[in-house]
């Protein structure tokens, strides 16, 4: 297998399953309009995002790392309209890229957007969330998993993203900041007691790459 295959599998899959949707559709036209980079999930992986909520029955979400809120929406669709998501991005244009993509989605009231780095902004949110998705800067991921070991109530799920860029963690001596930060999260998630965890690699649109899951006690 060759990663244009992955690719072009994964876009099968995703016509597929995904299908057509304007919305997100749109989201990713005018985020790469205003010149955001392209590090959204990929189509199967957002759809994953939001059958996982559903199948926990996610109420209030938390989001760290909103980029143009492509994963916000699927998210937002999740909870269903009495549901919340709040997302952080430390960004500020990148904020707005997100807000005019998730009203126009349609879900606009159920986000709420957290301008801000991650260290500040997480000790104002009130506990409970049923569901959190780590996909920020990786170099904090330590940070973010225990702020979302406070802020879930026992049982919440918690998805930690690029688990495993390239194989890159094999690189345990790198000198990029980014394995470091991964590898650090890999290893709270295996030894502090507060999270039951697994991880999947993937392969697709995005090459090779995974994904963390964590239960919490
Ligand atoms: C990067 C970040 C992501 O969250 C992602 O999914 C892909 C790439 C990055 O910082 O390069
Ligand atoms: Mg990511």
């Amino acid at each position: 297998p060759t990663p244009q295959n992955w690719a072009a599998a994964d876009e099968l899959l995703a016509d597929l399953l995904v299908g057509h949707d304007p919305a997100l559709e749109a989201t990713l036209a005018a985020q790469h309009a205003a010149g955001l980079p392209a590090i959204e999930v990929a189509p199967v992986s957002g759809k994953l995002l939001n059958l996982l909520a559903r199948l926990g029955g996610a109420r209030r979400v938390l989001e760290i790392g909103t980029l143009g809120g492509y994963s916000t929406i699927w998210l937002a669709r999740a909870v269903g309209e009495a549901g919340r998501v709040v997302t952080i991005e430390a960004e500020a244009q990148n904020a707005a890229v997100a807000r005019a993509n998730i009203d126009a989605a349609g879900v606009g009231e159920r986000v709420d957007i957290r301008i801000g780095r991650g260290a500040e902004v997480l000790p104002t949110l009130v506990p409970g969330f049923d569901l959190i998705f780590i996909d920020a800067d990786k170099e904090s991921n330590t940070l973010y998993l225990d702020w979302a070991a406070k802020l879930g109530h026992p049982g919440a799920l918690i998805v930690l993203d690029n688990i495993g860029r390239d194989g890159e963690i094999l690189h345990a001596d790198s000198t990029d900041s980014k394995v470091q930060g991964t590898l650090a999260g890999l290893r709270m998630l295996g030894e502090d007691p507060r999270f039951d965890a697994t991880a999947l690699q993937t392969v697709g649109l995005k090459g090779w790459d995974g994904v963390a899951l964590a239960l919490l006690a």
